[in-house]
């Protein structure tokens, strides 16, 4: 039931912070996070994690891409991280003492399930499903499981999936974190931002009405950009994977820096740049970046904290986030995204539910 909402996928999005707060149930402490929630002996056997091989479809392996900035920088761990089509089909090289994840929100995406499979039949020390559903496939089949609690996933397009995919994914590296024994800030400032997080989602959503605006302008481009930089590059292939999904507008990110090696040849007026670019410390680089795409007549649209201090000129358009502790940053900066994928494809009159030729839970390869 669409409630009030008119579509599935708007619903969804406001569902987030609900969707989180259930999600985080039952895991925290005030400094520490429950490891026991995984097996009894959890704590014992993330000790010995030394690699980690992430492997997911789509959404859920955009998630996978930020959890590797989060887990090699707080619990020190080497992380990989790969589509399931291709890993299934190669031969992977295991290292000592390597945990294997597989991501999905429905637990029967063919292809991540066979990645599963082969996995088992590999020397990893063990293997564990994040996702939500329960009595999937996945679940039954993988060694440990993370459950996300965003209830039932009806839109095509992912959005409340791919957030509690995150939170799960920062509770799993501030538990690895905990068990490497790591510097007690990270597991607290972890905690602090995780429990902050619902509502600060409910402020970033409060934002849906300048970001309507701004899709009028966008809906009658055919191409467009997105840019970040660390954990944010991830979330930008998110927002371009959004786009294209439900508005049919073709989108592309890029890692910023990589901008002057190729895409930059693309950009003029009839080319709005998304740039993902929240106040970390990455920033300045970013930056510069931003005036390269100036420079080329290129429509800019920055997703910024008020603080970052972003020169505002004809061209540039501001949606200002709210400040944001470092590690929950790709979750909040995700929501604009969403919203403003939904409010293009809405003036564009696309299906926004069930885009063509997608299907909700893709169980055949
Ligand atoms: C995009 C989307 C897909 C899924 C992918 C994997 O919005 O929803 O890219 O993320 O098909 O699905 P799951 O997570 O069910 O394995």
């Amino acid at each position: 039931d669409k409630g009030d909402y008119r579509h599935y996928m708007l619903k969804e999005i406001y569902e987030q912070p609900q969707a989180i707060t259930d999600t985080l149930a039952g895991k925290l402490a005030d400094d520490h996070v429950f490891t026991s929630i995984l097996g009894p002996d959890a704590e014992q056997q993330l000790h010995q994690i030394e690699n980690i091989h992430i492997v997911a479809c789509g959404t859920s392996y955009h998630a996978g891409l930020v959890a590797r900035y989060w887990i090699e920088e707080q619990a020190g761990i080497a992380c990989q991280v790969e589509v399931a089509s291709e890993y299934r089909y190669r031969t992977v090289s295991v290292p000592a003492n390597t945990l294997l994840v597989t991501i999905s929100q429905s637990g029967e995406t063919a292809d991540t399930l066979a990645a599963l499979r082969y996995a088992k039949k590999q020397n990893y020390l063990g293997t564990l499903a994040i996702c939500n559903v329960a009595g999937s496939s996945l679940v039954r089949e993988a060694g440990w499981r993370l459950l996300t609690q965003a209830g039932p996933e009806i839109g095509v397009a992912s959005t409340k999936a791919f957030t509690t995919q995150l939170v799960a994914l920062l509770w799993l590296t501030t538990a690895l974190a905990q068990a490497k024994q790591r510097a007690p800030e990270i597991i607290n400032a972890n905690i602090r931002a995780l429990r902050n997080l619902p509502g600060l989602v409910e402020q970033v959503l409060q934002l849906e009405p300048g970001i309507e605006q701004l899709a009028q302008s966008f809906a009658s481009k055919h191409h467009a950009l997105f840019l970040g930089r660390g954990p944010h590059y991830p979330v930008a292939m998110e927002g371009a994977l959004k786009l294209k999904e439900i508005s049919y507008i073709h989108a592309e990110a890029y890692a910023a820096g990589e901008l002057k090696h190729g895409p930059l040849a693309l950009v003029d007026e009839d080319m709005p740049v998304v740039s993902v670019a929240p106040s970390d410390s990455l920033l300045e680089k970013l930056k510069s970046n931003l005036e390269e795409v100036r420079a080329r007549g290129g429509q800019l649209i920055n997703f910024a904290c008020e603080r970052a201090g972003l020169e505002t000129s004809e061209g540039v358009t501001h949606i200002d986030m709210p400040w944001v502790y470092d590690s929950v940053s790709p979750i909040v900066y995700t929501l604009p995204l969403q919203l403003l994928s939904y409010h293009v494809a809405l003036v564009k009159g696309t299906d926004v539910d069930k885009p063509r030729n997608l299907a909700k839970s893709v169980t055949v390869e």
